[in-house]
């Protein structure tokens, strides 16, 4: 038998009888079986559908225009029926075929996405809190045990909170430590503010202001939050710290109230063997203003390092500065709408970083800031 015996007609092929037809039909459709069952994949088992049954050059197409429309018209219906026979049975054979095809697709689709149950889980690591956090919430704990509630307030402020309402005038010469970084904004209709009119704020200080404001007194608040100074970076100095502010205020609060309520925290903090004490300073918004000190917690206070060297860490004074706090001025008042001759209060501001640095013995406030899993990963 020719190769492509469709691609001849009946006569080229010298069949000239009926009886001749059928058989001529099954080498036909074995060749297509064979053919079929090789075709695997959903690009093969196309392939061979083009081949096969492609409407111009298909084996089928092939044969209707060679065998049937060529035959002689004895031959004509013996052909039909056989070529229409052929079909049936190649269609229905490709259908079994093609789902066959799928189902296996399906199958091996379904192995490769099984979970194994069994395999060993993907471990993340799980981050902790930020060590300024920690000394944070272990400070507020420390406070809210003795009746401070928790307060925060805005880091973008007006010249005013940060610096007027709290007895610092426009031209007093303390604004130059403290003198930070404007900001400008847009507000609701598009326009910029006046230059000098938002400040990222120097202290968590203006906060007592909102706070007095907002609340008839008797008022105990701590106040934590970042704050921003022009300061150049160095090894106690970022221009991005945070701070603790303080404020408690009542008809009888005194100075012993004020300097029992550090003594505690500072107990609390870094332990019942510490000691404090506070030396004369100045705050245009306390009156009078005081720097508490702790013994050095390095040396004991004795101002002796290992090995008899002067403690490094208080430079041999035995002491070192805590923060700054003071009653409360009474010209503040004024500006919050607060009776000066009925109430007193107190106070402070610490710098967190710092607290947090003495505590764990940290030399550089920038490790604080950089973000070094190798650092953050020794507080967990
Ligand atoms: C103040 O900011 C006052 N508002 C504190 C205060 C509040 C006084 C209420 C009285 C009453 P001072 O500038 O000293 O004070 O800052 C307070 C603390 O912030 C310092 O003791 C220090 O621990 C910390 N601090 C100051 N500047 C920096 C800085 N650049 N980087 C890190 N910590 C700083």
């Amino acid at each position: 038998m020719a190769e492509n015996p469709h691609e001849k007609t009946l006569a080229a092929l010298g069949v000239t009888r009926a009886d001749e037809v059928r058989p001529l039909f099954q080498d036909l459709f074995a060749r297509a079986a064979s053919e079929l069952e090789a075709a695997s994949s959903a690009e093969q088992f196309e392939k061979f559908r083009v081949q096969w049954l492609g409407r111009k050059s298909g084996v089928l197409t092939l044969a209707t225009d060679n065998w049937l429309k060529r035959a002689t018209p004895e031959l004509k219906p013996t052909v039909g029926q056989e070529l229409n026979k052929c079909k049936a049975q190649l269609e229905s054979l490709m259908e079994a075929r093609r789902a066959a095809i799928e189902s296996g697709a399906d199958a091996s689709r379904a192995a490769r996405d099984r979970v194994d149950l069994s395999l060993p889980g993907v471990s993340r690591p799980v981050g902790s809190r930020h060590l300024v956090r920690q000394v944070l919430e272990e400070i507020e704990d420390i406070f809210v045990a003795i009746g401070f509630s928790v307060v925060e307030g805005p880091e973008i402020e007006t010249p005013y909170y940060n610096f007027e309402a709290l007895n610092i005038p426009e031209f007093h010469p303390v604004r130059d430590d403290m003198d930070t970084f404007y900001v400008e904004a847009q507000s609701g209709s598009g326009l910029l503010t006046a230059p000098g009119s938002l400040l990222l704020r120097t202290h968590t200080s203006p906060v007592q202001i909102h706070t007095m404001e907002k609340q008839k007194p008797p008022v105990r608040v701590i106040v934590p939050g970042k704050v921003y100074r022009r300061d150049n970076p160095d090894a106690t100095h970022s221009f991005v710290f945070h701070q603790i502010e303080g404020l408690a205020v009542d008809t009888d609060i005194t100075f012993c109230d004020f300097t029992g309520t550090i003594e505690f925290f500072v107990k609390q903090y870094f332990g019942p063997g510490v000691r404090t004490r506070f030396r004369p300073s100045y705050f245009p918004f306390t009156e009078p203003s005081v720097e508490f000190d702790v013994s050095c917690i390095f040396c004991g206070g004795s101002g002796t390092g290992p090995g008899g060297a002067t403690c490094s860490k208080c430079k041999g004074a035995g002491w070192i500065e805590l923060f700054g706090a003071g009653m409360v001025d009474p010209a503040v008042y004024g500006f919050v709408d607060y009776d000066a001759k009925r109430l007193s209060g107190f106070a402070f501001g610490m710098g967190m970083d710092r607290l947090a640095m003495l505590k764990y013995g940290i030399d550089d406030i920038q490790v604080l800031f950089q973000n070094d899993v190798r650092f953050l990963g020794q507080f967990p």
